[in-house]
């Protein structure tokens, strides 16, 4: 009963909190006049390269109105590192510097009014503008990203932080409708609109494919009322994800031009890290250097026969000090002999918050052929595809089991076996 409150909690907190997030790309307009949207004719070359960029891929930022120093500026300090691990992006502390990010964790500068007005509906804000300050020919001044608002999440400083590297939101992509069918009856009703026009500028199609769990996609039910369902059904509870995504950052990495001077010889996937250029940058579950090794712990080997045979792991958050609004993974990886597909069927999950975007705990079966991109979430006993197996071409395939549940421990059983390719006559 308690965990049950709890999660009810949460989820509101969870959804209001969305809310604000990068609403403040779209609605002001001197955002969009950065990219200078003076006509039409010229969209197309403005689709290269819109928002204006960070000098030197560096954001010089700074932190105001800091009451809470274990938790806020910690998450984004973390997002900040997640960031630069994997990108050539860098982050310095000035706030003296030409071009500058005013990081503000509160409007109050009362420890008692900030308590309260951030319990209700993240009044502190969570907002970034689209790109770095200025314009691209005289990139320079201040400003803001509002973070106390948001979600006590690392991938919620990543989200803010991406609008300011010059990302859109997942949704407004303009090839978006390929995969999503928004409820224009729905997005006038709730005044979304802004937020959910296509948006021809920033990072777009050019640089990473659409991809359902990017951190940069709103739920299905943003504003309450569903606003948008996906055309793969197998997607319906992706929408709104909040682990960061291979692509989130390949965006990144493309549009700012990061590389190596060397390339190594990555697999599964996974290129040179311009965070790093000794290691690669590897698809979630491939470890190692060239992302040819699985993980050594919290991790479980199983060989598919014919036969199905069935696996129940358990899996949790735990808060080791550092890892604070981070989602932990386990991965079981299930190898078949060569030319055999894997089936998975998932038979019970047990304390695992059904909603949308799986964002308390949740199986990734990644049967997607492209390693990279993020295969359908489960989170739900009534989700269309819970009761139905996968079948994947990926051997091994990886079943990734995430947490970021404070409450307690969750666990997933399921059955798995190796079948024949079919073959079309
Ligand atoms: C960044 O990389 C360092 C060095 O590999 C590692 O210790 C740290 O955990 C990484 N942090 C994040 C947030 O990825
Ligand atoms: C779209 O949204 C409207 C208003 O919220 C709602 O009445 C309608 O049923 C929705 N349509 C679909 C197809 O979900
Ligand atoms: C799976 O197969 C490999 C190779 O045949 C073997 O080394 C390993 O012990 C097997 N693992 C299990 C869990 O049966
Ligand atoms: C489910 O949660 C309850 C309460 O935290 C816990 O006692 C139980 O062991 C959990 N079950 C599993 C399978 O993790």
């Amino acid at each position: 009963m308690p965990r049950s409150i709890f999660l009810l909690v949460g989820s509101i907190l969870f959804f209001s909190t969305l809310v604000n997030c990068g609403k403040r790309i779209q609605s002001d307009d001197s955002s969009l006049a950065i990219g200078g949207l003076e006509s039409h004719g010229r969209v197309k070359r403005q689709m290269m390269n819109l928002a204006t960029k960070w000098n030197g891929g560096q954001i010089n930022y700074f932190f105001t109105g800091v009451f809470e120093p274990i938790e806020k500026n910690k998450l984004m300090l973390a997002a900040m590192e997640y960031i630069s691990n994997r990108t050539c992006i860098k982050f310095v502390e000035n706030q003296n510097a030409n071009q500058r990010l005013n990081i503000l964790l509160s409007r109050y500068d009362n420890f008692f009014m900030k308590r309260h007005l951030d319990l209700f509906f993240s009044a502190a804000g969570c907002d970034s503008k689209l790109g770095a300050p200025g314009t691209r020919s005289n990139p320079s001044g201040q400003e803001v990203l509002n973070y106390g608002g948001c979600r006590r999440m690392m991938s919620s400083g990543v989200h803010e932080l991406s609008h300011s590297l010059g990302s859109i939101h997942e949704h407004a992509r303009p090839d978006r409708d390929n995969y999503l069918i928004v409820n224009e009856t729905e997005v006038r009703r709730s005044g979304g609109a802004a937020q959910m026009n296509t948006t021809p500028y920033g990072m777009t199609t050019l640089y990473v494919p659409f991809d359902h769990g990017s951190c940069m996609m709103y739920s299905n039910v943003m504003w309450g009322a569903p606003l948008m369902t996906t055309k793969d059904p197998a997607y319906e509870r992706t929408l709104g994800h909040r682990r960061v995504t291979f692509y989130d950052m390949e965006r990144i990495n493309k549009f700012y031009n990061c590389g190596c001077a060397v390339n190594l010889e990555c697999q599964n996937g996974g290129y040179t890290s311009p965070g790093d250029c000794k290691k690669c940058n590897c698809p979630s579950g491939y470890f190692g250097k060239l992302c040819n090794e699985r993980r050594g712990f919290d991790s479980f080997e199983l060989n598919a026969t014919s036969t199905w045979q069935s696996k129940k792991i358990p899996f949790q958050y735990t808060f080791t000090g550092d890892n604070y609004g981070h989602f932990h993974s386990t991965y079981a990886y299930i190898t078949a002999p060569a030319n055999k597909e894997i089936e998975v069927k998932i038979d019970k999950m047990e304390n695992i918050t059904c909603m949308y975007g799986c964002n308390f705990a949740g199986i990734e079966v990644k049967t997607k052929e492209d390693k990279r991109i993020t295969s359908p979430l489960l989170c739900c006993e009534d989700q269309t595809i819970a009761k139905k197996s996968f079948v994947s071409k990926n051997n091994p395939t990886i079943v990734e089991l995430f947490s970021r549940d404070p409450t307690g421990p969750s666990a997933v059983t399921f059955s798995y076996r190796y079948v024949d390719p079919i073959r079309f006559g």
